[in-house]
């Protein structure tokens, strides 16, 4: 496993729209990995591939013990409304306040192409439609209804 660089906003690449895998070959395999300790480096829920430069519809979401790796993810259902605060690994140093369904239902498929369905509700919900975005070139800042200063150590030399 290595870490790859994070993609930053003003980065054209994370405007564009993500491509469907067909292929789950290793290569797949090496750019979830990359993507996870990319992820846990960064002390981030989640992270898709545009924002490591990839333009495929791969995401991984990590909350408490449970890890997804997400390989094209579909919303199918969304239910109710929650408000609240939102990062992004390519926004540094800032936070935002987002709108995001309470609950949404998920179909993607895994690292092998075995087909998933998932509902997630709150923060699983809100990190799963975050990523999503990413995936057709959309950021949280572009539909947040305020965005503030926000250094997640508060330590400056954080790496
Ligand atoms: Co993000």
């Amino acid at each position: 496993m290595a870490t790859r660089n994070i993609v930053k906003i003003g980065d054209p690449i994370l405007r564009k729209t993500s491509r469907e895998v067909k292929v789950f070959d290793k290569r797949l395999h090496v750019l979830l990995d990359d993507m996870l300790e990319t992820m846990r480096k960064a002390d981030g829920v989640g992270l898709a591939a545009p924002q490591v430069g990839i333009l495929k519809r791969v995401v991984v979401i990590e909350i408490g013990d449970l890890l997804l790796e997400m390989v094209n993810p579909v919303i199918v259902s969304q239910e109710g409304e929650q408000t609240g605060a939102e990062g992004c690994l390519s926004v540094p140093m800032q936070q935002g306040e987002v709108t995001r369904p309470m609950k949404v239902k998920v179909e993607y498929q895994d690292r092998n192409g075995d087909g998933y369905e998932l509902e997630g509700e709150e923060l699983l919900a809100r990190a799963i439609c975050h990523e999503l975005d990413h995936l057709d070139g959309h950021l949280y800042t572009d539909i947040a209804t305020r965005t503030w200063a926000y250094d997640p150590s508060g330590n400056e030399d954080r790496k």
